[in-house]
């Protein structure tokens, strides 16, 4: 029997290997074994779970730690593999099944026998191109099992293990092997058996959606066909399960452990979602089919994304966690200096909130007598429009300037099965393509070019390339991908197999191209900003322009994304909205359910390289002295602090702008007012900064007085800690820049 502890210099990562056929004596020593080891006394929980449950004397057993989480591997009697994952001594995934079912009617989730396992501790750091921090430490402890069916064909498969301080990352894989080379998965076996009836934050299982309001329920009320209506009909919703749940799932359990649930690294395989069995909380996977039914196409070797499950007893470790980044591959971009983050306007929310159409007609089937389309006379891409944007972008220091409905196709872009809806470089007769990019080059302002296909991604990538060369020929460096409607190929899902491989397809023809990425209506994020640092942001959730169009998204909304949709990646939100009320046209009663400060913070709490100032000029014009928050706030950082965090409730966040000493924190509140007391002491020892605190007045509330501010200036240092008082809806955001000696004498200090 090899029984094989190694411990790591911090002398809490520990790897346990007990890779024999044992039998019950065995599994007594072991227990004795791991018993007598303080940090072990979990992992001999779920020992003793398998040994009582259907684990016979012939189970082989595996498992391997760090700090509190604790992995433990089995195959009972059958063969069948099984995990479980405890933190701290609490079971938080219970003894869960592992493998497959292939097209043919082949299994490959029992009858396994361990062929091998190794064992092996990591720790690197890493430099991510653009990011939360400047520099991300990846250490874990990682088992590989190598599992080998009793049958004719002898199949293998590998279950590939990470453990985290703060939690576990698994995906099978199929190595080469001569009996076994093209397969089609059906579906696939992997469960995560919850310990409890936890409160989970969640959206519907949707093949096409993930703009959805999230429901905070029990996970036995869970119910997909039950939930906020979304209004609006740009989205298509698919939810065949009544009982499945979008991950990243987001949950906390009555004894305080957060979980999410999540994956990494989605390449050439179709999106997790979970279906709950509500009687006893076990979720299992369900794979999002393409348009036969099938799952996955695969050929050997091969591997799965991998499986996340983040757990800690503190809400901001979930936030702070980077194992969904550090599980993806490292950067295939070797020179990376053209990807630049950056803050952008838009000619979008004019037609979002109705004051402007994308299309230029109203009437495509008529032709003018000079045989021309026939303006509608208020399409908002035309060139004075966009010079205006331009100008004031341009005056305030704000980079890029996307611009919608530049396109001819918009008449018919989606929703009718139209194939060939654009060809991604003709404009309409209002936009000047190369007058507007000269017009800004000269002005210095960096122009997105925006490719909605309507759903049709087959016809997308048909015109790739010489939509790309478009944007290189006119000097667009990011372009916004839209994938809005039905998809076509016919019957493909937005989170299926054939649509994650288009996505990066897209994503690697920006890399020939050099041009950034922002997708909205993607499948949601995986950590692929790692391996193709140039897909800057996507939307992939319910983002703010659906308080344009709809009743809006409920105050708590912004608190819960970051523990949901944005544990795989940053979000496209486009936040900046000053105007919060009657903005929409013939919607006179709509209001944002935010304060104007909590538009300000979430610059900060809502990570993105590429951050939308979204509102009107006009709207910013009309409060210069809130609009320099955006103006000054940076979207590339050297560090992170998550302050204090609560889902659906709180969070507070303060960053470190990359290269300068200036920090920034964004506070924001749900329905409820809040107080918050902000210590500084990250600032650095001994200097003093210039706070500028950006907050809500003492009688603003999201619905009565959305839009009353107060902006103040102290001089703090590391050992200040600034007292926030956030209205109901409401928000701060601070500036600390570096103070000089006419700083000191003039702004008085904080008390
Ligand atoms: C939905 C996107 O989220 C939105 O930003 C865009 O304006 C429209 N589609 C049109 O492409
Ligand atoms: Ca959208």
């Amino acid at each position: 029997m090899i029984v094989n502890f190694a411990k790591a210099a911090t002398n809490r990562l520990i790897l346990f290997n007990e890779n024999l056929c044992f039998n019950l004596h065995t599994l007594q020593y072991i227990l004795l074994k791991i018993t007598c080891m303080k940090q072990m006394y979990s992992v001999a929980a779920i020992l003793l779970l398998f040994a009582q449950s259907t684990f016979s004397q012939q189970n082989k057993i595996l498992s391997a730690s760090n700090h509190k989480v604790k992995l433990v591997f089995s195959l009972n009697e059958s063969g069948i593999p099984h995990y479980a994952v405890s933190f701290d001594e609490k079971l938080v995934v219970k003894p869960s099944r592992l493998g497959f079912t292939l097209n043919g009617g082949i299994t490959l989730d029992s009858n396994f026998a361990i062929v091998k396992s190794d064992t092996k501790i990591v720790d690197e750091t890493w430099k991510p191109v653009l990011g939360e921090v400047s520099t991300i430490r990846n250490q874990y402890s990682k088992l590989t099992v190598q599992l080998k069916q009793q049958s004719a064909n002898g199949l293998l498969l590998n279950i590939v293990f990470k453990i985290y301080e703060e939690g576990v990352g698994f995906r099978y894989e199929f190595p080469l092997q001569p009996k076994f080379q093209f397969f089609v998965v059906a579906s696939e076996a992997t469960e995560f058996n919850l310990a409890g009836d936890h409160t989970t934050f969640w959206i519907p299982g949707d093949f096409d959606s993930n703009e959805y309001l999230y429901t905070t329920s029990k996970l036995s009320e869970v119910n997909s066909w039950k939930f906020p209506i979304i209004s609006g009909g740009t989205v298509q919703q698919n939810i065949p399960d009544q009982y499945a749940v979008q991950t990243p799932l987001m949950m906390k359990t009555d004894d305080g452990l957060y979980i999410n649930i999540h994956e990494a690294a989605l390449i050439n395989y179709p999106s997790m979602q979970l279906h709950l069995n509500r009687n006893n909380f076990q979720l299992s996977t369900n794979l999002v089919p393409d348009a036969l039914g099938n799952k996955a196409y695969l050929r050997t070797p091969a591997h799965t994304p991998w499986r996340t499950i983040i757990v800690s007893d503190k809400a901001v470790d979930i936030l702070a966690s980077k194992m969904i980044l550090n599980l993806n591959e490292p950067s295939v971009i070797k020179n990376t200096a053209w990807i630049k983050p950056m803050k952008f306007m838009g000619v979008w929310w004019e037609m979002q909130t109705g004051q402007s159409s994308w299309n230029y007609t109203d009437k495509i089937d008529e032709l003018s007598s000079s045989g021309t389309m026939m303006p509608n006379g208020h399409h908002g891409a035309n060139t004075a429009n966009v010079k205006r944007y331009i100008d004031f972008a341009s005056a305030n220091g704000i980079k890029g300037l996307l611009v919608e409905g530049w396109n001819k196709g918009w008449e018919e872009w989606t929703g009718a099965w139209k194939e060939e809806n654009f060809d991604y470089v003709t404009p309409y007769p209002d936009f000047d393509v190369a007058g507007i990019a000269a017009y800004a080059k000269k002005k210095g302002v960096q122009m997105i070019m925006h490719n909605e296909t309507g759903g049709s991604a087959v016809n997308y990538d048909r015109n790739l390339d010489t939509a790309f060369r478009f944007m290189n020929k006119y000097g667009y460096t990011a372009v916004k991908t839209g994938y809005v409607g039905n998809i076509m190929p016919k019957g493909e899902h937005h989170d299926g197999q054939w649509m994650i491989n288009h996505y990066i397809r897209v994503a690697q023809k920006g890399v020939q191209y050099k041009v950034m990425i922002d997708m909205h209506e993607p499948v949601r994020p995986t950590g692929l900003s790692r391996t193709y640092p140039n897909f800057l942001t996507s939307e992939a959730g319910r983002g703010n322009e659906w308080n344009a169009f709809s009743d809006g998204s409920p105050a708590e909304h912004e608190t819960i994304l970051p523990f949901t949709r944005l544990t795989g990646g940053p979000m496209d939100y486009t936040p900046g909205i000053f105007k919060l009320k009657n903005y929409a046209k013939g919607a006179p009663l709509r209001q944002m359910h935010t304060t104007l400060a909590k538009q300000l913070a979430l610059y900060v709490t809502m990570y993105s390289p590429l951050q939308m100032a979204a509102d009107l000029p006009e709207h910013y014009a009309a409060h210069p002295d809130a609009f320099q928050f955006i103006k000054d706030v940076p979207v590339d950082w050297d560090d992170t602090k998550i302050i204090e965090a609560e889902p659906g409730d709180y969070i507070t966040i303060a960053r470190k702008e990359k290269g300068t000493a200036n920090w920034f924190i964004g506070a924001i509140t749900d329905e409820q007012s809040r107080s918050a007391a902000v210590s500084l002491s990250f600032l650095q020892k001994g200097k003093n900064y210039v706070a500028t605190i950006y907050a809500d007045a003492a009688n603003a509330d999201w619905k009565d007085n959305p839009e009353a501010y107060s902006i103040q200036q102290f001089i703090v240092n590391n050992t200040s800690t600034l007292q926030l008082n956030l209205a109901k809806g409401g928000g701060a955001a601070i500036s600390l820049t570096t103070a000089s000696a006419a700083n000191l004498k003039l702004i008085k200090t904080y008390q």
